[in-house]
């Protein structure tokens, strides 16, 4: 079970590899953002973590793609911060932003479910989401990474697309069922062949073809019976109405905000 998720894994991240480009193109403007104090966390995200100067050292960011959320947690407050992605070029891209802005940052490419030993209870934070929990196809596993990765009463927090966000058709101009992606329970993994997202899809210039990567949704449900199990307390909770990304771009606003699209988590390890 374990290799197949590995692989499954694999093969996702050799596809983000090749997104890894439009991560690079923004680099330049990406360094000058931050070194202007700028802070890519979304206005939730930045209310919610508004004390994080009080309590934060130490805050890893599991999946930080080219590093821009990761080094905007430096803006937030945390003295330091470690970014881990699968993706070799997502990681050197985040390099490259970090070196250029000389910020207390040191990153690791590897699965979200290897994790090296050595960082165990090193985190205050660790902070994910944004397009992180459909890739994980093993959440069991990830809660108990995440929990390992924290010292004692350290916090978790994510900020992700809701989970009913799976079952609505994106080409849509109102909100239908997806033809195929409409059932909030199922455990069907999508994906295969070509990116599923328009928003990746619409990148003509990007090699995609042959690439095969898979995500799944997780249910609530699923997601905090894994961290209550693993040892965390829930601190926070809430949904949004605003999307982190624009994968609804036919819905008008009107009718689309009527819906969660987004939603946080605060959990404290115990
Ligand atoms: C949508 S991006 C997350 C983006 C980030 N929130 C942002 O806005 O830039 C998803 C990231 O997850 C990474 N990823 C996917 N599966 C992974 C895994 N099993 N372990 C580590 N990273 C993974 C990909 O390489 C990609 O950089």
């Amino acid at each position: 079970m374990r290799n197949k998720i590995s692989t499954l894994h694999r093969e996702t991240g050799v596809a983000w590899d090749a997104t890894a480009k439009l991560y690079e193109d923004s680099e330049k403007s990406d360094i000058e953002f931050l070194r202007d104090g700028g802070n890519n966390l979304m206005e939730p995200e930045q209310r919610i973590l508004a004390d994080l100067e009080t309590w934060c050292n130490c805050a890893i960011h599991l999946q930080c793609a080219g590093g821009k959320d990761t080094l905007s947690l430096l803006t937030q407050g945390a003295k330091e911060v470690i970014g881990i992605d699968i993706s070799q070029r997502m990681i050197a891209s985040a390099k490259r932003r970090s070196d250029s802005l000389q910020a207390n940052a040191s990153w690791y490419c590897c699965d979200v479910l290897d994790v090296p030993k050595s960082l165990d209870a090193t985190g205050d934070l660790l902070y994910t989401g944004r397009g992180a929990l459909p890739w994980i196809m093993d959440i069991q596993t990830w809660a108990e990474v995440v929990h390992r990765l924290l010292r004692p009463k350290g916090k978790l927090f994510v900020f992700e697309g809701h989970p009913l966000d799976w079952i609505w058709d994106t080409n849509a101009s109102d909100i239908r069922f997806h033809v195929e992606r409409n059932n909030y329970f199922t455990e069907k993994i999508v994906g295969g062949e070509r990116w599923p997202f328009p928003f990746l899809a619409r990148q003509e210039d990007l090699e995609l073809a042959n690439l095969r990567m898979h995500e799944r949704q997780w249910t609530f449900g699923q997601i905090f019976e894994v961290l209550l199990n693993v040892g965390f307390n829930l601190v926070h909770f809430d949904e949004y109405p605003v999307p982190y990304w624009d994968q609804f771009p036919n819905i008008p606003k009107e009718i689309l905000t009527r819906l969660p699209h987004t939603f946080s988590i605060l959990a404290e390890r115990k």
